[in-house]
């Protein structure tokens, strides 16, 4: 059975690779972008990828993803800590959903310890650089199976 899957990402997420890369590492976001359909094709997952500056595009997506994704793992970058529209969004949303961050928000500035989604996501990865992309997909896959069942 195929599944679909939005792989999305919030503002400054273009710039990976290039953008602190004693932070974010040096993998760009098409690298990124190559792990999860590699990982999406092991598990018969349609991958949907994108990135935005704009929270309205995020917004967009999330609902699109409502309506098309069997699961949402979501980057929402500088946005987590901000928006409660992002959050609305994705409370809307009754597929499995999963955080992602790249660096360890909890070992970084104060004002980026508090998430507005963590609370309603599946799971939350952070820390472990690029790679929680594909962790996250891996988790999917098995939340996915569970509500198939
Ligand atoms: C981030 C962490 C956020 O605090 C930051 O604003 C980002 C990226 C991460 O992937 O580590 O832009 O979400």
């Amino acid at each position: 059975m195929s599944r679909t899957v939005y792989v999305l990402n919030g503002p400054n997420l273009n710039l990976l690779g290039k953008r602190e890369p004693d932070i974010y590492g040096h993998e760009t976001l098409n690298d990124v972008e190559a792990d999860c359909r590699r990982i999406g094709a092991q598990h018969n997952i349609e991958i949907v990828f994108r990135q935005s500056n704009a929270e309205h595009d995020l917004i967009n997506w999330i609902q699109e993803a409502r309506e098309q994704a069997d699961g949402i793992a979501i980057n929402p970058a500088a946005y987590t800590h901000t928006s409660v529209a992002i959050r609305d969004a994705l409370s809307a949303c009754e597929c499995p959903i999963i955080e992602v961050h790249i660096s360890n928000i909890h070992a970084r500035e104060s004002f980026r310890h508090h998430s507005y989604v963590s609370s309603i996501a599946s799971g939350v990865i952070a820390g472990f650089g690029t790679q929680g992309y594909p962790i996250a997909l891996e988790r999917l896959a098995v939340l996915m199976d569970q509500v198939a069942k």
